[in-house]
């Protein structure tokens, strides 16, 4: 089928097989690989992007799905090389070290901090629960999103 989207901003085609997932196409079809592909079964976080605003897992949507659409991945939240202030926190806080996570991470602080600008250390924990990081033991990562809160 022919897909047609928004992707970071810019509208791209392609033509994909029906039953693709949409973490495949994005990594696959338009290079976009800051989503990752981890668990395939929506419990990590890893494939996270925003589709018209919303936060899914890409392991858990069909690329056919988005035809039309909005799609955000980490490579869409720098503008013209300049990090957000969520990303630039990650990086002072060392709140990384792989980075497969990072997507899910800065997503859900991204999604947090728009509903609840001033949110508590049990809120941030709540709100990146569907989250695993493998490396960072988490406490890097709370104290980055109150460095922005700050
Ligand atoms: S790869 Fe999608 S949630 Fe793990
Ligand atoms: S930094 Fe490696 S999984 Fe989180």
């Amino acid at each position: 089928m022919e897909l047609a989207l928004t992707l970071n901003g810019a509208p791209r085609t392609a033509t994909i097989d029906g039953r693709m997932l949409l973490v495949d196409a994005l990594r696959d079809t338009f290079r976009c690989t800051g989503p990752k592909t981890g668990c395939l079964t929506g419990d990590c976080g890893a494939c996270t992007v925003r589709l018209d605003g919303r936060i899914v897992k890409s392991c858990l949507t069909l690329a056919a799905a988005v035809d039309g659409a909005e799609v955000r991945t980490l490579e869409g939240l720098a503008e013209d090389g300049v990090l957000t202030p969520l990303q630039e926190s990650f990086w002072n806080a060392h709140a990384f070290q792989c980075g497969y996570c990072l997507s899910g991470m800065l997503f859900a602080a991204e999604d947090l901090l728009e509903r609840n600008p001033v949110p508590t250390d049990d809120e941030i924990r709540e709100a990146i629960s569907g989250n695993l990081c493998r490396c960072t033991g988490y406490d890097a990562i709370v104290a980055a999103v109150r460095a922005v809160v700050a």
